[in-house]
């Protein structure tokens, strides 16, 4: 039997990267998943692979930085199946990195960002935090980063975000424990994504000390390291889980 069998999952930022390996893996393993993103046609392409595979997938595209979008989102899920369906799981992991620190990043950009990777999965914690925990059971997954923990010289304004990110993690965490939801923060080291272009990273400004690292992640290993903290037993929970590539020293 496949670990998420009869269980639906709510994946954002599934149109690439991450998202779209955490969504692929979670479906093989028997979830119905719900993917969503901006991009319509990147998103519609992972759910039908998905379908093809014999998976079940729903394709819900809006902007993850939107609290409408996201009221959206959580409502589709509920009506998907004919208005049958609860969610179990939401990965929290749409989000943008930015180049740069506090007085070299793009400061047109801090808006977006926050709006994103803050203001929006705040949003989403909030939900899907008050719909688990008035079911009792549930997990959340947060995608974070090292640079959450760890704050970097080549993105110091983004690591803020994600310390933000950590810290919304735990809070909820705190408040749902008791109810019987698992709130768990991810934090990857470098994957090779989509990421690197929307953030503006150059071999100038990254590239050139990430070569010292040696191989670096691809989503799939992040992926793979979601799917076993969420295959834990209901009263186990790895309520956080750092991932490096091996030759990263830091952040
Ligand atoms: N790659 C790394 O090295 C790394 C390391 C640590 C943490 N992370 C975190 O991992 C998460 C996923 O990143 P990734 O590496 O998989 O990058 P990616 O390949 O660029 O994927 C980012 C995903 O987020 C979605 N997204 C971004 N802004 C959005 C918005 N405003 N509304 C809706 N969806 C949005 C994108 O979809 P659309 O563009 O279609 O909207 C895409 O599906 C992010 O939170 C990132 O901060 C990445």
């Amino acid at each position: 039997m496949h670990p998420f069998e009869g269980k639906t999952a709510i994946v954002t930022g599934a149109s690439s990267g991450i998202g779209r390996a955490v969504a692929r893996t979670l479906a093989r393993q028997g979830a119905a998943v719900a993917l969503h993103a901006r991009r319509d046609a990147a998103l519609q392409a992972v759910a039908a692979e998905i379908q093809a595979a014999g998976g079940r997938a729903l394709a819900v595209a809006g902007d993850a930085g939107q609290s409408g979008a996201l009221d959206a989102l959580l409502d589709a899920v509920l009506a998907w199946h004919d208005g049958g369906c609860a969610y179990d799981i939401v990965v929290a992991n749409a989000g943008r990195g930015l180049a740069g620190g506090i007085t070299t990043s793009d400061a047109s950009q801090w808006q977006d960002l926050y709006q994103t990777n803050v203001l929006g999965t705040a949003h989403l914690l909030r939900q899907a935090g008050r719909y688990l925990s008035g079911r009792g059971c549930g997990d959340i997954v947060v995608v974070s980063s090292v640079v959450g923990r760890n704050i970097s010289p080549f993105s110091g304004f983004y690591g803020s975000s994600k310390f933000a990110v950590s810290a919304l993690a735990e809070a909820l965490r705190r408040e749902v424990c008791a109810a019987g939801v698992r709130v768990s923060t991810v934090l990857p080291g470098i994957v090779e994504s989509g990421f690197q272009q929307v953030a503006g990273y150059t071999r100038e400004n990254f590239g050139k000390t990430v070569e010292t690292y040696g191989r670096v992640l691809e989503p799939q290993d992040i992926a793979n390291g979601v799917a076993w903290l969420l295959a834990q037993p209901p009263h186990v929970h790895v309520s956080e889980i750092m991932i490096r590539p091996t030759g990263q020293n830091y952040p």
